[in-house]
């Protein structure tokens, strides 16, 4: 580009009109991508209407993104200058041919990403050259058989994604011989029969993920899968459960998928259909999105040696007695079914449980009494968005959870805490109320005062109101307040008493409460603050005198009304402080001289310099701070004292002079 302006020039000089007849090159650019910690020889070139590689690109180029360009083909000079590619992006670049010894000179190259091309020749010796190739993803590309694939230079291969193409077998060619197959990927393909031949060259891996997810399967070969150990079988969406089931019979995975996608056309699981499971050995087992044919003991009975169990949107409106317990089961996930009362979900079948997740339930979900108390070991538990209203919690709703470290009760109706909430669960750490309607009603006794170690407690949108006072009684441990959307007696902070008690605070999130001021010793007894946010308030003052310690914290004033910034309350900000003063109608007169002088000294310390903008006077408006030169004149009365001496010196000189003059013609 560079050379072509040149020539222009000179064109131009020598009086010789220049028409480019092509546009020139548009360029490729470095990135900085940590993913490949290689950040100075990454390069993209995506979309750039490209029909070949730049030659201005590095030959030391290591990773190239090339995606959204026209190739067409690919031959061995394609790419014959790039030595050194590890990582190859040839997604959407219309190719068709790709030629013997396309990558010959690539030795290092460990990933071809091939997505969206339309194969329709790929060379015997394509895939010749790399010395380690780990990875090819061959998404979408109209395959229809793995034969298309020349294998004999995949023996690294690690991951091999064939995806959203047109495969009926998975039977993958005798000249497969890699031992380091990690992970296969045949989703959405037209596999419908899994034969025992098909199988046979997975026989020799182990800890394989294969991705079966979106095929028609119709039929397995009973027991087909048995003597090869999986990570992960993922059979999403694939309608017929007792087929595949079938077909495990003696196989051993980790973690199964069994589940579906929303609104797909699956068929209901029957109550017989999950007894194949008792032969499988797994761990982990989602069967999300799925439905049960007459809910019974019987469904879930084979299921007691899972770990964790995900029943996701399963239209589960209890959990079926007569089932055996689940003694290792570690974790539940119930989200978004139709539970009406805690208790339907029987604890006592799970007791090993730590973690219960029972998020997003359609139904109002009453909390009942101990209906957890079987749940001894119960860590994490998440009740968010399940529409609960609860008139004296929690006391006989979490009776014996001694282990409760983490809560989240956010989302809910209302809650109304009479007494202390959990008083049998001493240990919680978490707790997350943020927009549930929070009443408290004992005025003497503050609902958490037995918290004490308590870190994280979140009230945003909790219209706590008045009651903050006591909700915060005992929390000596929290770190992170979060009181976002709240609104304070009469928009004031009154100085120390409120948060004398949180005295280890670290983190204060008080924003959107509609604050008009704050007294000055505040927050004066919170001496580990280190991050404010306060703002879309309606301070007019940057109080900084309220926090005790201003060497190294983040405040944010931002969208409040403040005019002017005496330069005391900024002195004192040091080390790593940062302020956000974004948004407030910022004074540029020479009565905010104290803030201008000390924004262009301390510009490192200011967040969001952008949008800290001028809003008076009208001439300066919208101009950043930054930018804002001003000259501020002297006062009147010293432009009268500097006139008085400045006069009295001259008059003093002038009678001088006329005395010396005098004198010295006197004795004439
Ligand atoms: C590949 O490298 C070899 C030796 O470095 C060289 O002789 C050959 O021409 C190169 N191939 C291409 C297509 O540039
Ligand atoms: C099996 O593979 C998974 C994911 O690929 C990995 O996280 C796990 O550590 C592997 N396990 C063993 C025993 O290699
Ligand atoms: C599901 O598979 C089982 C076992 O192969 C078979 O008996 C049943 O008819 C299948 N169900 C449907 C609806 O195709
Ligand atoms: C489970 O395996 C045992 C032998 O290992 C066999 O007798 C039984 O029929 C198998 N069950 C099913 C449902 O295939
Ligand atoms: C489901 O239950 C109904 C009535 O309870 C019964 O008529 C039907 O046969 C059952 N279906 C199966 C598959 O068990
Ligand atoms: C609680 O759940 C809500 C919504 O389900 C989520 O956004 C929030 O991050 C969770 N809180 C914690 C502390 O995990
Ligand atoms: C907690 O409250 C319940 C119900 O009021 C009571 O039965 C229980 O003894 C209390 N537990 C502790 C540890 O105070
Ligand atoms: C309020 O708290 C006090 C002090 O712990 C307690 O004695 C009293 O019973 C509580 N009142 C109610 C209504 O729970
Ligand atoms: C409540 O605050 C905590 C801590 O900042 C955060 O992790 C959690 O996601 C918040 N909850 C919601 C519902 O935003
Ligand atoms: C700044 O620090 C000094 C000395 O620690 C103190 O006397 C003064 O009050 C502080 N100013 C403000 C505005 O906090
Ligand atoms: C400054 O604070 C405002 C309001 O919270 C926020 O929108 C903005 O993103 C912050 N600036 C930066 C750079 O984080």
């Amino acid at each position: 580009m560079a050379s072509c302006t040149s020539w222009w020039v000179l064109m131009v000089l020598l009086g010789v009109s220049c028409e480019p007849t092509k546009p020139v090159d548009k360029m490729c650019t470095e990135v900085s991508d940590n993913l490949f910690l290689i950040a100075d020889r990454s390069y993209s070139c995506e979309g750039l209407e490209l029909t070949k590689i730049p030659d201005q690109l590095p030959f030391t180029t290591k990773v190239l993104d090339f995606s959204f360009n026209f190739l067409y083909s690919l031959h061995s000079s394609s790419f014959s200058k790039l030595k050194d590619l590890i990582y190859l992006d040839l997604t959407r670049c219309q190719i068709n041919w790709v030629y013997e010894g396309a990558f010959e000179n690539n030795s290092y190259l460990e990933t071809i990403v091939l997505t969206g091309n339309h194969l329709l020749f790929l060379g015997d010796t394509a895939f010749t050259g790399p010395l380690s190739l780990k990875h090819l993803d061959l998404t979408q590309t109209g395959l229809t058989s793995l034969t298309f694939i020349p294998m004999q230079d995949l023996d690294n291969l690690e991951t091999l994604i064939l995806g959203n193409n047109y495969i009926h077998s998975l039977q993958l060619p005798p000249s497969f011989k890699t031992r380091h197959l990690k992970y296969l990927d045949f989703q959405m393909n037209n596999i419908q029969r899994i034969s025992a031949k098909d199988v046979m060259p997975l026989k020799q891996l182990s800890n394989l993920t294969l991705v079966l997810k979106g095929n028609h399967i119709v039929h397995i070969d009973p027991g087909v899968f048995s003597s090869i150990s999986f990570y992960n079988l993922d059979f999403s969406s694939c309608a017929n459960v007792s087929v595949i089931l079938k077909g495990l019979q003696g196989g051993q995975t980790v973690a199964l998928q069994l589940g579906a996608f929303v609104d797909s056309d699956i068929l209901p699981i029957s109550p017989s259909a999950l007894h194949g499971i008792r032969n499988v050995s797994v761990d982990h087992l989602t069967l999300q999105y799925r439905t049960f044919l007459n809910l019974s003991g019987e469904t879930f009975e084979w299921m007691t040696k899972l770990q964790t169990l995900d029943l996701t949107h399963t239209s589960l409106f209890e959990v079926p007695l007569g089932l055996h317990r689940m003694d290792v089961l570690k974790e539940l996930n119930l989200n978004e079914n139709k539970f009406v009362h805690l208790c339907d979900i029987r604890s006592s079948v799970f007791p090993t449980v730590t973690h219960l997740y029972i998020r997003g339930n359609s139904k109002e979900l009453d909390l009942g009494a101990k209906c957890l108390e079987s749940l001894s070991k119960l860590q994490y538990l998440d009740l968010s968005n399940s529409q609960i209203e609860d008139l004296d919690c929690c006391r006989k709703q979490f009776a014996a959870l001694s282990a409760l470290q983490h809560v989240n009760m956010s989302y809910n109706r209302k809650l109304l805490f009479q007494s202390i909430a959990f008083n049998e669960s001493a240990n919680l750490m978490v707790l997350d109320l943020a927009f549930t309607h929070i009443v408290t009603t004992n005025s003497s006794q503050g609902p958490f005062s037995n918290l004490h170690f308590l870190q994280i407690l979140n009230l945003s949108y909790s219209q706590i109101g008045q009651n903050i006072q006591h909700i915060l009684q005992g929390l000596e441990s929290l770190r992170v307040l979060n009181l976002k959307g709240n609104n304070f007696e009469s928009g004031i902070i009154l100085n120390d008493k409120l948060f004398q008690q949180v005295c280890n605070l670290e983190v204060l999130i008080l924003s959107y409460c509609k604050l008009l001021a704050i007294e000055t010793k505040a927050f004066s007894t919170l001496r580990k603050l280190q991050h404010v946010d306060l703002s879309h308030n309606n301070l007019i003052t940057f109080n900084s005198g309220a926090f005790s310690n201003l060497r190294n914290i983040y405040l944010n004033f931002a969208n409040n009304r403040i005019h002017i910034i005496p330069r005391d309350m900024l002195t004192n900000l040091s080390g790593q402080s940062i302020i956000n003063l974004s948004y407030n109608p910022l004074e540029c007169t020479c009565s905010n001289t104290g803030l201008l002088t000390w924004y262009k000294q301390n510009i490192d310390k200011i967040e969001d310099s952008e949008e800290t903008v001028c809003s008076e006077p009208k001439s300066l408006a919208g101009t950043k701070l930054l930018f804002v030169n001003l000259f501020c004149g002297y006062s009147t009365a010293k432009v009268i004292l500097i006139t008085f001496v400045v006069i009295t010196v001259i008059g003093v000189t002038f009678i001088l002079i006329i005395r010396f003059l005098q004198r010295k013609y006197q004795h004439i």
